[in-house]
C-alpha cells in the first residue's frame, strides 16, 4: 500500500498519477498500472507468450523453487523523462545480459536479452503516466526472474517465470553517507561458490541483521571486506564503491564478489572522458582511509557521496558537495540519463 502522505487523494492500484504529489516519493512501493508475466517450463527452456496483466498478488504453489531455495535473480533499471516529456532507459539489455549470468549460475533458464528489453519496454509504456516528470525522480523497474516450478527436494524447478514490475522513485539514500567497516562481517562468500557477482536473490536479506545494527548506530550502510584476507574492500550491501585520490579514480575489481555495476561501468567510462586516470583493482582499508573522496555507485542509489567512513573506532572524513569530482560524475550521468547531455555512446533508449 502507497504511504498516504504520498497521495493527495486515493490510495492502491487504480489511483492516479495525477493525484500523485511527486516531491512526496521515496524509495518504496507504489502500485502501479500493469506488470508482465512470461514462463519457460525446463524441459523446453525458452521463454514465451509473455502478456501485460494488471498489478497485483501472484499466485505460486507453496513448494515454487523461488519460496523454499531462493532460486532466483533480480535486476533493477530506471525510465527517466526529458525535458520535453520523453521517456529513455538507460542501457537495458546490460541488464538483460546479466540476468543471462546469473541465471546461468543459478541454473535457470533465462529470456534472451531480446525479450528481457521488449519485457521492460512493454511494462514502461504500460505504466507511463507512472514515469516522474524531469527532476522527481524515475519509474524504477524490477525485472524477477524465479523458479516457479514446485520442488522438494535440492533441484532446479521445473518452471520459470520473469515477472516486470514497476513504481516511481527517488533515489534509494536520502542523503550522503556516513558507513561503517566491521571486521568479520562479509557481504557473500568467497571464492568462486559465491554468489556475490550476480543478483541472486539470497545475497541481500542475510545483510539485514547487521544493517540494521549499523542503522542503529547512526550508520547509512556497511562498507564490506573481502572474506579471504579481510584486508580488501568490496561492495556495500546496495551499491559499489569508489575512491578518488588526487586525479585518479579507483574501484575494486568486479571480480569474485563483486557485482558489475552497471552504474559502475558507466561511470568508469564517464570518468576517462573527463580526464581521470581509473583503475580497477585491490583497494586495502588502509588506502580507503587515506582517500580524498569516496562515492558509492548503482541504479538504485545513483552516484552518492560518503561523508565519513568508520573503522575500528577510526572516523575518515571525505570531500563532498558542488565541487566534489562524485558531483561532476554524477551530474554527466544524470544528464545522459534525462537527454540533458549528450549520449554520445547511444547508452539511452526511448520508449514510444
Ligand atoms: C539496484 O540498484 O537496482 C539494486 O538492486 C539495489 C537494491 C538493494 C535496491
Amino acid at each position: 500500500m502507497a504511504s498516504p502522505s504520498v497521495f493527495t487523494a486515493c490510495e492502491s492500484a487504480g489511483n492516479s498519477s495525477e493525484e500523485i504529489n511527486w516531491d512526496e516519493i521515496g524509495f518504496g512501493i507504489i502500485p502501479t498500472d500493469s506488470m508482465y508475466l512470461m514462463k519457460c517450463p525446463t524441459e523446453e527452456d525458452t521463454f514465451s507468450d509473455g502478456s501485460l496483466v494488471p498489478y497485483g498478488n501472484l499466485e505460486l504453489t507453496p513448494s515454487a523453487g523461488i519460496l523454499n531455495y531462493g532460486q532466483g535473480v533480480f535486476e533493477g533499471l530506471k525510465a527517466n523523462r526529458t525535458e520535453d516529456g520523453r521517456i529513455l532507459l538507460f542501457r537495458p539489455e546490460e541488464n538483460g545480459r546479466r540476468m543471462k549470468t546469473g541465471a546461468d549460475r543459478m541454473c535457470m533458464p533465462s529470456p534472451s536479452v531480446e525479450q528481457f528489453v521488449n519485457a521492460v519496454k512493454q511494462t514502461v509504456l504500460a505504466n507511463k503516466r507512472w514515469v516522474p516528470p524531469l527532476g522527481k525522480g524515475s519509474l524504477y523497474i524490477r525485472p524477477l526472474l524465479m523458479g516457479t516450478g514446485s520442488v522438494l527436494g535440492l533441484t532446479p524447478a521445473p518452471e520459470y517465470t520473469l515477472l516486470v514490475y514497476a513504481t516511481p522513485v527517488k533515489t534509494y539514500h536520502k542523503g550522503p553517507l556516513n558507513l561503517v567497516i566491521k571486521d568479520k562481517l562479509y557481504r557473500a562468500i568467497s571464492g568462486s561458490g559465491g554468489t556475490g557477482r550476480i543478483k541472486s536473490v539470497v545475497n541481500y536479506s542475510p545483510a539485514y541483521k547487521a544493517l540494521k545494527e549499523a542503522r542503529a548506530e547512526g550508520f547509512s550502510d556497511i562498507l564490506y571486506l573481502d572474506a579471504a584476507t579481510g584486508k580488501f574492500i568490496e561492495e556495500l550491501s546496495s551499491c559499489n564503491v569508489f575512491l578518488v585520490k588526487g586525479n585518479a579514480i579507483s574501484t575494486p575489481t568486479a571480480e569474485g564478489n563483486i557485482l558489475p555495476g552497471i552504474t559502475r561501468k558507466s561511470i568508469i567510462e564517464i570518468a576517462i572522458d573527463l580526464g581521470y586516470e581509473v583503475m580497477e583493482r585491490a583497494i586495502s582499508v588502509e588506502e580507503l582511509m587515506e582517500a580524498d573522496e569516496v562515492f558509492c555507485t548503482g541504479t538504485a542509489v545513483g552516484v552518492n557521496p560518503v561523508l565519513s567512513i568508520t573503522y575500528n573506532n577510526t572516523r575518515a572524513e571525505y570531500k563532498a558537495g558542488a565541487e566534489a569530482v562524485s558531483q561532476k560524475l554524477c551530474q554527466t550521468l544524470v544528464g545522459i540519463q534525462t537527454g540533458q547531455v549528450e549520449d554520445a555512446r547511444a547508452w539511452t533508449l526511448q520508449i514510444e
